[in-house]
């Protein structure tokens, strides 16, 4: 999805209607994504049998609804959901049959059910038979939509037709529709952002971290002021779980180091506990070099909030309310910069004196507060492969939501920004570019190649 474009943040719900266009409805699709917008596709059972909710499903992201009764995962109705979370409905390609429904308001399939129930407003494209299409009764049809109901119609255009003779009836141009669908929503608010939404479908992923060892930090850090005190911070472990989660889907074997965290881990995953820096630290560490001296990980990703202060000393008994109370605090030692020394075997004073082999992919969090300008000196600062960054300040954002907005920063010195996503798309969308690093290390070793640019500049 693009965050630039027209429907930028907007949810639009596509209702495909049983013509022999409905094909056509594929490539809407993907232009409705390209200009930013979030869609989920409705369909009547004739459309069913013209293009598969397969390909629809894999493109949207989002379950096909054909069935006025069907349930989303969550058990709320599907189609309900999406007539209150839509932006605009487009119709598109529209039969006579569909449009006689709904000029009548008769909802016996999805498209009409979510058009009468939603407040959206709603853009039709008529497809048909050219006779079909002048029909008075489908022009009293059309004229009812536009004029009663104050739906935006897309007029057919002349062309050849399916049954072979020429006429007004073929669906419009796409692009027409898509500027229909802009205009249609002009500068209205967006209607439901997030979680009102219809779930998002995981996608079916091929198992490309198969065979590998993916270290993630998740959750805060806790520096103890006395017994029952600490310091602590307000991450929930969200995103790093979303990121264990998505490791285990496509075949690694996940590592979780967990601070404090409000979210259960995934199941499957070998969870370390590790509440305050130094004995994160030490597990980090630990999982980072193996028994032989080699790399113990492939890919560590530090999604932990680790504190960047702690009390210099903890005190052994609960301290008493008296005075005002002074707490001294230090600097933590940086977990994931160290990891950068250690992997890139310029730590000094370290035990191995030379890079890990083969080098781990790192990944770092920046959770910034108004602006990401110091990201490109944290990641060259710590030595990792990408940073993700994002200002926490911003509601849809930060700690415990179920949603991010980052940029990804990488080590060639690209700026990335992605638009707002679930945890669990971030989560996704990160592990394909690590899986790809990855595969790009292995072929570089296995060939005996020379050191990549990247690695030179090091
Ligand atoms: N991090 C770490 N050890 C620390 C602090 C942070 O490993 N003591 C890791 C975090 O897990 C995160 C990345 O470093 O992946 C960036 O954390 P952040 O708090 O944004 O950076 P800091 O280095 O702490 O910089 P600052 O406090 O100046 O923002």
């Amino acid at each position: 999805m693009n965050a630039e474009g027209r429907l930028a943040g907007r949810f639009v719900a596509l209702g495909i209607t049983g013509s022999i266009a409905a094909y056509k409805a594929v490539e809407l699709l993907r232009l409705l994504r390209a200009e930013g917008a979030d869609v989920a596709v409705l369909m009547t059972q004739s459309a069913t049998r013209f293009v598969g909710t397969l390909t629809l499903e894999a493109l949207s992201r989002h379950a096909v609804e054909s069935d006025v009764l069907a349930l989303q995962p969550d058990g709320r109705i599907g189609h309900v959901v999406i007539a209150d979370a839509a932006d605009a409905i487009v119709v598109a390609p529209a039969t006579a049959h569909w449009l006689g429904m709904m000029a009548n308001g008769i909802a016996g399939d999805v498209v009409t059910a979510t058009c009468l129930a939603s407040a959206a407003p709603v853009v039709v494209a008529p497809a048909m038979d050219g006779e079909m299409y002048e029909h008075p009764a489908t022009r009293r049809n059309v004229a009812r939509l536009h004029e009663d109901f104050g739906c935006a119609i897309v007029d057919p255009e002349l062309g050849a037709l399916a049954s072979g003779q020429t006429g007004v009836g073929r669906l419009a141009a796409l692009p027409l529709i898509v500027d229909a669908v802009v205009a249609a929503i002009g500068d209205r608010p967006i209607r439901a952002p997030g979680a009102a939404r219809p779930a998002l479908v995981e996608p079916r992923h091929e198992e490309d971290l198969a065979g590998r060892h993916v270290v993630v930090t998740a959750g805060g850090t806790a520096e103890p002021i006395d017994p029952v005190r600490f310091i602590g911070n307000r991450s929930t472990g969200k995103m790093g779980m979303a990121i264990a989660q998505a490791a285990l889907d496509r075949g690694a074997s996940v590592t979780i180091v967990a601070g404090l965290v409000s979210v259960a881990p995934p199941e499957g995953a070998r969870i370390v506990r590790a509440e305050t820096t130094e004995t994160m630290r030490a597990a980090v560490l630990h999982e980072l070099v193996a028994p032989d001296g080699g790399a113990g990980l492939d890919a560590l990703i530090m999604a932990a909030a680790v504190a960047d202060f702690r009390p210099r000393l903890t005190a052994d008994t609960k301290l008493a309310r008296g005075g005002p109370l002074v707490l001294e605090l230090e600097a933590t030692p940086d977990i994931l910069a160290e990891v950068g020394r250690i992997s890139r075997g310029s730590d000094v004073g370290g035990a191995l004196g030379r890079a890990l082999e083969p080098r781990p992919v790192l990944v770092g969090f920046a959770a910034e507060t108004g602006s990401l300008a110091r990201a490109p000196e944290k990641l060259r600062a710590k030595g990792v492969d990408l940073l993700l960054a994002n200002d926490v300040s911003q509601a849809d954002s930060g700690f415990g939501t179920d949603t991010n907005r980052v940029t990804v920063y990488s080590r060639d010195g690209d700026a990335d920004p992605w638009p707002l996503l679930s945890k669990h798309e971030v989560a996704d969308r990160l592990l394909d570019l690590v899986a790809g690093r990855l595969d790009e290390r292995d072929a570089g070793r296995q060939t005996g190649g020379a050191p990549s640019a990247q690695e030179t500049t090091r």
